[in-house]
């Protein structure tokens, strides 16, 4: 096979292994065996730069360099938006104007979730994504294809064999799945950056990105709902789908074809809870007239189609007395809103306080005090308000309470508030001197991504900060046990206890001291990058901005705020007193650079049982500088399972039935002569 023939047989290939684990969840190797193919690819692919393609499995990885201006692109054929409706009845409306319109009975209806993400239309010609334009006003909307491609459930290339047609449009939705959400959410909060209201906006949010990167790493996913090809021969809807499915387009498993209306209601009530449980936020159900010709028949009014309806969920929603507006300082000193309200029932739970974000918010709210407003929650998402009970203003303008105004002064420490241009937080910009932020600082050092000081927690924090024991991260490292002993009421183990994890803290990674600085927009994913970039804390207090800049996954955001970090003297001071204290400020070398041998390279293995020769924990280590990865529960991934004395019957039971081996403690050490 010539090298040219060997690439595309890998592209083939690699497309298969990744719809299997992105669309179909299931596994056709493991990840050491499709890293190794991809990388054989990659080399391939730069020796024969004439075999480029932009849809090669190579691509799907995100850059940095790329930004992205994005073309506008007027859509073949416009998109649509639904009829939408809240009401059960009016659905049952629609299912008897359908059957009048036709002047049948026998009319049957694609029942669909209602994915909450943006709408997408993907091109295909011969089987190649050759565009992803957003919806925009329907009309016309963003190339953006570079973005689309990144996300692993799109297919890029559809197979020879599955039989598509030359060219199709398929259209469907952009999602951020719930655990992608969190997991954002969470970085950002870390970072200093206000999170996501939902998965929605931040789908929206990420696939406007710049940088296909930060779409990589975000994790959108897709599923399609709409196919657009004169070239295929079925008569309906549903069977289309199962089309784009068997291209290897994502298409829900929760469809059902129904043939009344009442069954069209049962399917409204059961996935109001189910969907609950779904992995992405969905907020309705779409009704479609399943017949294609019946759908021609019945045409459209002069905004969307008589044959499809939406039915949208009525978010859980209550009504209270808002009573006062507070604020919550945090780490970075932005200036939280706070909206106390009479407690009110809300999905469950007793609610009497929601986020009300930032200056701007107040404002679109137009919000005064005494006022009662519309409190909702949708999915876990925590309450928001989204309204004034205007009509209740207007019939008892004498109950109507002051305007609510953003503060001027810091609530803590009185410290005038900044608004940046362009920025919609407010901030106080006392960083050394007020207490929220000092004490967040040091919270966000000892957490546990960052320094992993466990046996110090917020509330000792709190105890310490206020009796004017630590004022800063440093000052943790001068502790004795007489500043602990009693700190939060706690005695001379607990104290103990903390000391040893700050001395143990002395041992963690540079790249999470440098993380642990919560130097803003610096994140984990950034600290590392920056750790493995400049090796020593030393080089990196010297970095200039450009440099910063050039290295991929830093960006200019970043890379102005380190400069401005270690431009402030407090904070080169803060870095003397750390390394002093003895932590790490130098980059670990790789175990195959300090000179271990990689013998487990590429191996999962899973630890059970305790162990003579060495602990757990050193085997866990001895495995990772040999380059294996330590899996927490056996998977069908899983290369062998380290068994010491006591292994779990369960787990046992699990490795036969997957036929996983068993290694003892002697058989280990000698197969790899460890
Ligand atoms: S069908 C002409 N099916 O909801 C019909 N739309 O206004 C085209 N959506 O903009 C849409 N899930 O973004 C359809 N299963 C589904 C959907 C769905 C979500 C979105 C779509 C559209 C809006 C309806």
């Amino acid at each position: 096979m010539t090298e040219k023939e060997r690439i595309l047989q890998l592209r083939e290939l690699l497309h298969r292994y990744n719809r299997a684990y992105y669309v179909d969840s299931t596994s056709l190797i493991s990840d050491f065996e499709f890293d190794a193919l991809m990388h054989e690819l990659e080399a391939l692919e730069a020796a024969h730069p004439e075999m480029a393609d932009p849809n090669s499995p190579t691509q799907r990885v995100g850059s940095d360099l790329n930004t992205n201006e994005f073309q506008t692109v007027v859509h073949a054929v416009p998109m649509l938006s639904l009829g939408n409706t809240y009401s059960p009845e009016e659905v049952t409306a629609f299912c008897g104007r359908v059957e009048e319109g036709l002047g049948r009975k026998d009319v049957d209806i694609c029942c669909e979730l209602k994915f909450d993400g943006l709408s997408i239309s993907l091109v295909y010609e011969h089987g190649n994504l050759v565009r992803a334009v957003t919806r925009g006003d329907g009309t016309q909307g963003d190339d953006v294809t570079n973005n689309v491609r990144v996300i692993k459930s799109v297919p890029l290339a559809i197979p020879a064999d599955a039989g598509c047609p030359e060219h199709f449009e398929i259209r469907g939705e952009v999602l951020m799945p719930w655990s992608s959400f969190h997991a954002l959410n969470e970085e950002r909060e870390i970072a200093g950056e206000p999170p996501f209201a939902n998965p929605r906006n931040a789908a929206s949010g990420t696939l406007k990105s710049k940088s296909s990167a930060v779409v990589e790493r975000r994790k959108l996913d897709a599923y399609f709902y709409q196919l657009i090809c004169d070239e295929i021969d079925v008569a309906t809807h549903h069977e289309q789908l199962l089309l784009a499915k068997k291209w290897g387009f994502k298409v829900s498993e929760h469809i059902e074809v129904v043939h009344s209306a009442e069954e069209v209601q049962e399917y409204i009530t059961r996935w109001d809870t189910a969907r609950r449980d779904l992995p992405v936020a969905t907020d309705g159900v779409v009704l479609k007239v399943d017949n294609l010709a019946f759908r021609q028949a019945l045409g459209m009014t002069s905004k969307s189609p008589r044959w499809a309806i939406a039915y949208k969920y009525k978010a859980d929603r209550a009504r209270t007395l808002l009573r006062a507006v507070t604020y919550q300082v945090g780490r970075t000193g932005v200036v939280t809103p706070v909206a106390n309200m009479d407690p009110v029932l809300l999905a469950g739970t007793i609610v009497k306080r929601a986020s009300l974000h930032n200056e701007d918010m107040i404002e679109k709210l137009d919000l005064h005090i005494g006022d009662f407003v519309f409190v909702e929650k949708a999915g876990e998402i925590i309450p928001q308000i989204v309204g004034v009970d205007l009509e209740h203003r207007a019939a008892a303008p004498e109950e109507i309470g002051e305007k609510v105004r953003f503060a001027t002064v810091c609530p803590v420490c009185h410290t005038p508030l900044t608004r940046y241009e362009g920025e919609a937080g407010t901030y106080c910009p006392a960083e050394y001197g007020c207490a929220p932020q000092m004490k967040g600082k040091i919270e966000h050092f000892v957490s546990r991504d960052a320094m992993g000081i466990n046996s110090i927690g917020p509330k000792t924090i709190d105890v310490l900060y206020d009796s004017g024991r630590i004022r800063d991260i440093a000052d943790l490292f001068d502790l004795r046990i007489s500043d602990l002993c009693g700190a939060d009421g706690s005695r001379e183990r607990s104290a103990m206890n903390m000391l040893r994890g700050i001395e143990e803290s002395k041992q963690k990674p540079f790249h999470k001291v440098v993380f642990a600085l919560g130097i803003r927009f610096v994140g984990k994913v950034a600290a590392k990058t920056l750790a493995e970039h400049f090796k020593s804390m030393d080089a990196l207090c010297k970095a200039g901005e450009e440099e910063l800049q050039a290295i991929p996954g830093i960006g200019p955001v970043i890379g102005k705020s380190v400069v401005n970090y270690f431009r402030d003297e407090h904070n080169r001071k803060l870095v003397e007193r750390l390394t002093a204290a003895g932590l790490q400020m130098q980059q670990e070398e790789k175990g195959a650079e300090s000179g271990a041998p990689q013998v487990l390279a590429g191996l999962r293995i899973v630890i059970s049982g305790t162990f003579e020769k060495h602990s757990r924990e050193e085997y866990k280590a001895l495995i990772e500088r040999c380059g294996g990865k330590n899996q927490s529960s056996i998977s069908s991934q899983t290369s062998f399972i380290l068994a010491g004395e006591g292994m779990g019957p369960s787990k046992r039971v699990k490795a036969e039935k997957l036929g996983i081996e068993i290694l003892s403690e002697a058989d280990f050490l000698e197969r790899y002569g460890l």
